[in-house]
């Protein structure tokens, strides 16, 4: 069986493009095909500016999403990041294999300083080292696959850069692993911004349809979405974005394709309801579901302490071997 790894940043609350993106194909296929793990990677959150009790208050929100969505802890490990000191341990040893331009080069870190520096700040060093630490999560497990929407993807690449550069290096410590995207909604759209990713820190939440929200939002939200000048429903992701991104997460939710329900609507008001019905009907017991399990943090408390404790043992003798191969003297 394959392994997977995959993770969630709590730095605000999931959205459907985090859904459709990822979480939705863990949950109906990864964690019955393969020795998946699926990780709230909160130390990733502490690369911007945070309120310390809401990352925590986030990070206990994404796990119990994951359960609520329908990750059983019979069938994959779920846990927190900082709980498995791992991934900080193996962290280091990434930014050593890892050389400063190619992590400048990356597309999220280049707009994020972007944005930062036409308001006059900084960023923290922790963001452009980010990379290291997201390959450690993924190197320290043996990871064959990653599920993650298109944002990621280059991230991955470099992961894989990564372990083969160090395989080089010092010896076969590391599999080379790979993305493994979604066949659709791998990028879905800000509603009311076609042309830029639906995000979860995002300050504008307009265009967002978060995970919690209640029906008659999800609703709103979805039917003042911006469509595109013209008036046929047609699938084309240049000239037609707000359309196709409604397409797109159509077809996620229902299991369509994009360019056939195309066919199937004559109006852009017929196919904002039938995706706002779609969407609905996706997050219902999702969040019916997250209100019983938030009722009982005991259990959910359980569930990640279980994974930690499996997670640290799968981890453990990995980075032991990159600590060794590297020459750090191993502790007598
Ligand atoms: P994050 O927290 O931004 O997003 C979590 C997952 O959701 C996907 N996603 C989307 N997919 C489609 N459309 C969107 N609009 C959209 N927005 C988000 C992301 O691609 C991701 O799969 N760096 C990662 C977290 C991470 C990680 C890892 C992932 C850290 N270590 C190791 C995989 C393996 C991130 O910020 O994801």
């Amino acid at each position: 069986r394959p392994r997977i790894f995959s993770g969630v940043k709590p730095t605000g609350h999931l959205t459907l493009g985090n859904y459709l993106g990822a979480l939705r194909r863990w949950v109906e296929e990864d964690q019955y095909r393969a020795d998946a793990l699926f990780c709230v990677v909160d130390l990733h959150a502490l690369t911007v500016e945070h309120d310390p009790a809401r990352v925590r208050r986030l990070t206990r929100q994404a796990a119990t999403l994951f359960l609520a969505a329908g990750l059983d802890p019979a069938h994959c490990t779920l846990f927190v990041q900082s709980h498995v000191d791992e991934h900080a341990r193996l962290s280091y040893l990434m930014e050593c294999t890892a050389a400063d331009g190619e992590m400048r080069r990356m597309i999220q870190y280049k707009e994020k300083v972007a944005r930062e520096s036409a308001r006059g700040r900084s960023v923290r060093l922790s963001l452009l080292t980010y990379p290291a630490l997201m390959a450690a999560d993924i190197l320290a497990y043996g990871t064959n696959e990653v599920p993650v929407g298109d944002d990621q993807t280059q991230h991955v690449e470099l992961t894989r850069d990564l372990a083969r550069r160090f395989n080089q290096r010092y010896g076969p410590v590391f599999t080379v692993p790979r993305a493994t995207p979604p066949p659709v909604a791998a990028r879905v759209m800000d509603l009311q911004d076609p042309l830029s990713k639906m995000g979860k820190s995002h300050a504008e939440g307009r265009g967002i349809v978060y995970l919690l929200d209640e029906t008659d939002v999800v609703r709103k939200k979805i039917m003042r979405a911006v469509t595109d000048s013209g008036s046929d429903v047609r699938y084309d992701r240049e000239e037609r974005p707000g359309v196709s991104n409604l397409l797109d997460v159509l077809a996620a939710c229902t299991g369509g394709k994009p360019e056939v329900l195309a066919e199937e609507y004559t109006s852009y008001g017929a196919l904002k309801g039938a995706v706002a019905e779609a969407v609905v009907e996706v997050l219902r017991p999702l969040r019916a579901r997250h209100a019983e399990l938030s009722a009982d943090p005991g259990y959910v408390d359980g569930v990640l302490r279980a994974g930690a404790e499996r997670a640290r043992a799968l981890a453990r003798p990995r980075v032991d071997a990159a600590y060794a191969a590297v020459g750090l003297l191993p502790p007598a």
